[in-house]
């Protein structure tokens, strides 16, 4: 999928080692309304993801997270730049499950399954396979009201896979569920991406987790939205998120993104 309005040069400095990416986003800028009545959400973004790799955007509320993330699906389109995503139309998640109340867990997976191509005579089977996956195995038949909200929120990621991309895209997915809750599905997510090598492109507000989950955390400012910073993760795998690495990393970043905080007050 390319979403192409204005042609620019590759930006500089984001070439992955052997120019692979998975989603490509060059100078993007985002207003909404018409231009020159309203002030960007997005300015001169440029991003390469490389396959299998997992990034985490972080940013203070408002400053065009779900923006761009709704731009690399292709639910919205940049008002310039570009944004190449190669590979099949990327799966999204949100903070709310978004299943169908009237239809099983399973269903909603064979829904997207027959959405996605996949034969009538393979989804049934394919949806087991999918919730054993996410450690859901036997609630093929469980209605949306019976499961937990972090149950929920597997199904809703069994449903994402079923999609059939390879690149991902989640939207502060596990932000309304509890310290534990969260902390078990870090692992699960964690353990799916280096399972089916993924590429992630996850969302969050929260340092902690964007430390715990990434390999490389890419802080946006607010108003405009833009980088202003990148780490890249090398604690190994899996981390816990009370661990030192995990916390030390955790105070530094903190700083930045209270200083563009601070920054976007004293303008506003
Ligand atoms: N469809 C839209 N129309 C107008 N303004 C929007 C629209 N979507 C988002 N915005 C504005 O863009 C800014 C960024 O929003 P959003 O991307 O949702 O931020 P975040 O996900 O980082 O909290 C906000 O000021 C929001 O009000
Ligand atoms: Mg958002």
């Amino acid at each position: 999928m390319t979403t192409a309005l204005t042609t620019s040069p590759a930006a500089p400095g984001v070439e992955t080692p052997d120019g692979a990416y998975a989603v490509r986003l060059a100078h993007v800028h985002k207003t909404f309304g018409r231009p020159g009545t309203a002030a960007p959400v997005l300015d001169d973004i440029s991003l390469d993801v490389a396959p299998g790799e997992f990034v985490t955007l972080l940013g203070a509320s408002g400053c065009g997270k779900s923006t761009l993330l709704n731009l690399v699906a292709g639910l919205d389109r940049p008002t310039a730049g570009t944004i190449e995503v190669p590979g099949a139309r990327p799966a999204l998640m949100f903070q709310d499950h978004a299943l169908f109340p009237w239809l099983t867990a399973g269903r909603n997976i064979e829904l997207a399954l027959r959405l996605a191509g996949v034969p009538k005579a393979e989804r049934r089977a394919e949806a087991e396979r999918l919730l054993e996956l996410v450690r859901l195995g036997g609630a093929y038949r469980k209605r949306v009201h019976e499961l937990s909200g972090g149950m929920r929120q597997r199904v809703a990621l069994a449903r994402s896979l079923a999609q059939g991309s390879n690149v991902l895209l989640m939207d502060e997915p596990f932000a309304a569920l509890d310290a534990i809750t969260r902390d078990v599905l870090h692992d699960e997510i964690t353990r799916i991406w280096s399972e089916r090598k993924l590429t992630v492109l996850f969302v969050t507000h929260n340092v902690r987790e964007a430390v715990r989950l990434a390999q490389r955390v890419v802080l946006l400012s607010s108003r405009p939205g833009r980088i202003a910073k990148e780490w890249r993760i090398d604690l190994p795998q899996p981390r816990r998120i009370e661990s030192a690495g995990v916390a030390d990393l955790s105070i530094e970043i903190t700083e930045h993104l209270r200083g563009e905080i601070r920054r976007h007050v004293q303008q506003s």
